[in-house]
């Protein structure tokens, strides 16, 4: 009896996600290691505990697997394990000399703490070169963490415009700093941002709060504090970071790092779009000004400015749309694998 394993993830608990996933498993696995149908002595499935809504088993059955006994269980909840995750045991009667090919998809198998060690995605880029939408599909596909450090500058921004500190002044803002309570919290897969126990991850996106961001993070004992915040996060768990130095200062080691850039009108007329989508009007011209007053800020201040890190991929995205973008990532990502 040979044993040929599988896992998947999916994004979200839902009998479509599932059917969808354990096809695409199943199908690769068979393809891979050429399985005939009368070598399969049965089929078992593994699911984590957050997985409540199909069986896996049905389906299999439902996309043809029907041929051998299935059987599935819930594994047991393991601290810091992945979540969302489907697991295949596949017992097949061998027949020709040949090795199991073990098939791991959707992150499944780089995610696994036990198998693998936690890996970072670190993604830089100037404002609006679209790397925040990126970071999201990214975290949700391979099923880890998002850490939005941009929303850690605004909250420092924010309590700053509260607080009546001029972002600007670094000795007054130097002041604040140990006044700061910032928390940084996952709810339903989404970063919420925690200022003072108040979850400000709306009042943060005001475009006031942008500009503020980025006079505030060119102070140095600013940036020591988030880094530092930034280090243990990503020490802990797999994430895909996004930033201006996160390839550059936050994480140098990090495995996969991206900086993706696009032309400042096409970035201005995304954060445009993104802008009106959410109700808030501002003049696209004032947008453009603005981006490219920041780009210059980001990129010329002393401490960890917008860099591309030496060893970082070079993506323009002026001409791809998000899914481009995110498969050319991917499949960089899987070739260093
Ligand atoms: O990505 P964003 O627009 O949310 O970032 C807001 C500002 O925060 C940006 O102008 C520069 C600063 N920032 C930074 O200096 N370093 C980071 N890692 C992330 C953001």
């Amino acid at each position: 009896m040979t044993v040929i394993r599988g896992a998947t993830t999916i994004a979200k608990d839902t009998p479509q996600e599932i059917s969808v996933a354990v096809k695409d498993l199943l199908d690769e696995v068979f393809q891979e290691n050429a399985i005939k149908k009368e070598e399969v002595r049965s089929f078992v499935f593994s699911l984590t505990a957050d997985i409540h809504s199909y069986h896996p088993a049905k389906a299999a059955r439902e996309c043809g697997y029907d041929y051998a006994p299935l059987f599935a269980c819930v594994e047991p909840e393991i601290d810091g394990g992945l979540k969302l995750c489907i697991r295949l045991m596949l017992l097949i009667e061998q027949t020709e000399n040949r090795t199991a090919k073990h098939i791991y998809q959707r992150g499944a198998k780089v995610l696994r703490k036990d198998i693998s060690e936690i890996f970072n995605v670190a993604l830089d880029g100037p404002a609006g070169s679209g790397k925040s939408t990126v970071a999201k599909i990214l975290a949700r596909d391979y099923n880890i963490l998002y850490l939005d450090t941009g929303a850690m500058y605004r909250a420092c921004a924010l309590k700053a415009l509260r607080e009546k500190v001029s972002p600007k002044d670094s000795k007054g803002v130097e002041k604040l700093l140990p006044t700061l309570n910032l928390k940084v919290e996952y709810k339903d897969g989404a970063q919420h941002t925690i200022l003072d126990g108040e979850d400000v991850s709306l009042a943060i996106r005001e475009n006031a709060v942008s500009m503020a961001a980025s006079d505030i993070s060119a102070h140095k004992a600013v940036r020591l504090k988030m880094v530092e915040m930034q280090r243990e996060i990503a020490k802990q768990m797999s994430c895909v970071l996004d930033g201006r130095d996160i390839g550059s200062t936050v994480l140098p080691n990090a495995k996969f790092k991206f900086f993706i850039t696009a032309d400042s009108k096409i970035r201005a007329e995304r954060r445009y779009k993104e802008l009106q989508a959410r109700g808030q009007t501002v003049e696209f011209e004032t947008l453009h000004e603005e981006i490219v007053k920041r780009d210059k800020q980001d990129s010329e201040r002393e401490f960890s400015p917008l860099k591309k890190a030496d060893d970082a991929y070079l993506l323009d995205t002026s001409k791809m749309n998000v899914d481009e973008v995110v498969a050319k990532i991917k499949s960089i990502i899987q070739s260093k694998i």
